[in-house]
């Protein structure tokens, strides 16, 4: 049996205006993971696939062609080349909770391609398992940037702009970050279509926002380069008044960013697509404490704090 995971990731600057070309920022989060298994057999009943965590166990032939699960394993199998008339059973399952900005979709399909290729022998390159991901990516999604494919198949700090090659970057002083969850599922593609319509009715106003938050990612890469942690603070509560500005935010998410910048963060926003799903708040090993307690009073499900170095 093989067995392979892959990280979650959070988006430290760019959500949203990353769609429409700008830059963003994303880093993995290791603290919750997917998993993936490949076994051979039972003979004779070609690919099975089983989500732990869902309760679903189907064959692959029993979906249709653009069912995400079945989409990666024939993609890395093509792609392995070889074929998909074979007798497998893989296994998923994932610690990353869904629809919450963590990249849990994407994940589970790294996880899949990771443990395939190990399976039979064969290194697939991050570039190739981020291309592979991101095809599932569009059936979750939509119209995808890209860029969740990209952190978690690279499983490093990533300055990504949408059609073009990814950037790594040095993190000049390693920080802490706390994400705490809403416990409110907002998937991607609702918040997505929303901000797209609201740019059919607006552009001016949708397509200065996006500019705005491009600098803001432009200049938190530089400042995490420098290792400028203060400025990475301030620039993520600039980062969030603009998204509270795209209408992507929420009162529990408000309540969120204000409890941990009371709590001392340097800096708090949304992260992700926003609506629900979780902040992110800078903090340090004096303010993490402190900032988890204020978190959780203002009704954070979970809160886990995860390095950026
Ligand atoms: O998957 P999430 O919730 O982290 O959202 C992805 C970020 C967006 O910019 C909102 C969409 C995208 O495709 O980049």
């Amino acid at each position: 049996m093989t067995v392979a995971y892959a990280s979650g990731k959070v988006i430290l600057f760019g959500e949203h205006a990353v769609v429409y070309g700008q830059p963003a920022i994303a880093v993995p989060v290791n603290q919750v993971q997917a998993q993936a298994t490949v076994e051979k057999g039972p003979a004779g009943r070609g690919i099975t696939i089983t989500a732990e965590d869902l309760q679903q166990s189907y064959s692959l032939d029993q979906v249709p062609a653009n069912d995400a699960l079945r989409t990666i394993v024939v993609g890395t199998l093509e792609h392995i080349g070889v074929g998909t008339k074979r007798d497998l059973t893989i296994t998923v399952s994932s610690t990353i909770p869904i629809a919450r900005g963590l990249g849990s979709g994407a994940a589970v399909s790294t996880a899949i391609v990771r443990a395939l290729g190990q399976h039979f022998g064969s290194f697939v390159p991050p570039q190739v398992v981020s291309n592979l991901v991101y095809e599932t990516e569009k059936i979750h999604h939509g119209t995808p940037s890209g860029i969740d494919n990209t952190v978690i198949a690279f499983e490093k700090p990533v300055y990504f702009v949408r059609d073009r090659k990814m950037e790594t970057f040095s993190v000049e002083s390693p920080f802490l970050l706390s994400i705490a969850d809403s416990g409110i599922a907002s998937p991607t593609r609702i918040a997505v279509s929303h901000v797209r319509r609201a740019w059919e009715r607006e552009r001016e106003k949708y397509e200065e926002l996006f500019d705005e938050i491009g600098t803001i990612a432009e200049m938190g890469r530089q400042a995490i380069e420098r290792g400028e942690t203060e400025t990475v603070g301030r620039l993520m509560n600039e980062n969030h008044r603009l998204l509270q500005l795209m209408g992507v935010s929420s009162p529990e998410l408000e309540g969120l960013v204000e409890a941990a910048r009371q709590g001392g963060a340097l800096g708090a926003k949304l992260s992700g697509a926003g609506r629900g799903g979780n902040i992110i708040a800078l903090v340090t090993q004096e303010t993490r404490s402190r900032v988890d307690m204020m978190l959780r009073v203002a009704g954070a499900q979970d809160v886990i704090v995860t390095e950026v170095s």
